[in-house]
């Protein structure tokens, strides 16, 4: 791979000891991929946030890290972290689960990361361009900056995510070259979709279905920012999907090659069965909508539909701190809190430990919530539009 002369002098070490130690980790990948060159990246995300996740191991690397006087070179933000970072006491978070997320959380800060823990960082103030080379994480933002803002991005685990925060820079390879960006399936959707759900329940079976393939979608008329959040989000869980295009909607599905496709169709009986697939059909014995992280528009919503109603479980929104707070100022977070729910902000049903929390069916509206629960929570799920879920949670 092509270095050039300050690149080679990070590799030497002249850059310091940690800088060396996560460029050469971006450069071995490099080798592995095939990348020509490094490329700088306007902002990272960085995924293993969660005590739940990382553990003891990840923790005690973390604290070494920031002991080094380590810096973060371009914007860098947080997955979700393992509770509400604010209102944990509140929520019932275990309190030594509490001591090591909080342990873990000033390890980043230290480095110079946004503490903005969340899986829509494009709502939160970390919004990529057209064609911007980025270093993200989580699976569900990263399928969105690639497909629906047509930012480029691979998939980064932690360690490679924290090396491109660090030396600003990630190898060429994968999703930031053109070519690799084309579709290799053609997806004929023939059924209205309506709820958020409803592209969920499409996401988790066109990912089961064509797993790490690039799917091209033709047959959806519509679809706003929040329904095609939820559609990625359950391609990338069910499968490893992190790019798709769909005609007339996607900034880049004008632009690739869509010749000799193998075509899939789906329509109102695949995803019928879909629903039916992930659908324990238990009684909730609490609701979580926020999967990936609820926007405003979701948060008014859910708001609207449980005004000045008794809650008979709880309802949790997750979202990020910045949604949270333009929620309270518009007053939705009294509202569902007097409804007896709560705006949980970041983290999410997935990295929190509900399962110690006393919770054992979850009703979710989300893919990528429902492909993941029963294995991370051991959750039983209920797999609903919003309707009926505010519906069973009154
Ligand atoms: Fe986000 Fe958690 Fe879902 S990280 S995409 S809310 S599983």
């Amino acid at each position: 791979m092509y270095l050039t002369k300050e690149e080679e002098k990070i590799l030497d070490g002249e850059m310091g000891e940690v800088q060396e130690r996560m460029f050469r980790l971006l450069v071995r990948l490099g080798d592995i991929y095939g990348a020509d060159k490094m490329i700088p990246v306007g902002s990272v995300q960085v995924a293993g946030v969660s005590y739940k996740s990382i553990g003891d191991p990840g923790t005690e690397f973390l604290e070494d890290m920031s002991s080094k006087n380590t810096k973060v070179k371009v914007l860098t933000y947080l997955n979700p972290a393992g509770m509400d970072l604010e209102n944990w006491r509140k929520l019932g978070f275990p309190k030594n689960f509490a001591k090591n997320q909080l342990r873990i959380i000033n390890a980043f800060k230290k480095m110079g990361i946004v503490i903005t823990s969340t899986c829509t960082p494009y709502l939160a103030g970390n919004l990529p361009r057209f064609r911007e080379h980025i270093a993200w994480s989580e699976s569900s933002a990263v399928s969105f900056s690639n497909s629906v803002i047509g930012a480029r991005t691979n998939r980064e685990g932690g360690p490679s995510a924290l090396a491109a925060a660090i030396c600003g820079r990630t190898a060429n390879y994968g999703l930031h070259l053109w070519e690799n960006r084309q579709p290799n399936v053609r997806i004929k959707v023939n059924t209205d979709l309506v709820y958020n759900s409803d592209f969920g329940a499409l996401g988790f079976l066109v990912g089961k279905t064509v797993k790490n393939k690039i799917p091209y979608f033709t047959g959806i008329n519509n679809g706003d920012t929040d329904q095609l959040k939820s559609l990625g989000a359950a391609m990338a869980a069910s499968g490893a999907v992190a790019l798709y295009h769909i005609e007339g909607l996607t900034p880049e599905a004008d632009l690739i090659n869509k010749k000799d496709l193998e075509t899939i169709e789906i329509g109102k009986k695949e995803l019928n069965d879909t629903y039916e697939n992930l659908n324990s059909n238990e009684k909730p014995d609490i609701v979580i909508f926020g999967c990936p992280h609820a926007s405003l528009r979701e948060i008014s919503s859910i708001c609207e539909k449980i005004k000045g109603k008794k809650l008979k479980i709880p309802i949790w929104i997750c979202t990020s701190r910045l949604m949270k707070e333009a929620a309270d100022r518009m007053e939705y977070t009294d509202v569902i809190e007097k409804a007896g729910g709560h705006i949980v902000s970041d983290t999410c049903m997935v990295v929190s430990p509900i399962e110690n929390m006393g919770y054992n069916v979850t009703g979710v509206n989300s893919g990528k919530a429902a492909n993941y629960l029963p294995g991370f929570c051991k959750q039983k799920v209920v797999f609903a539009n919003i309707d009926k879920l505010v519906e069973e949670a009154i």
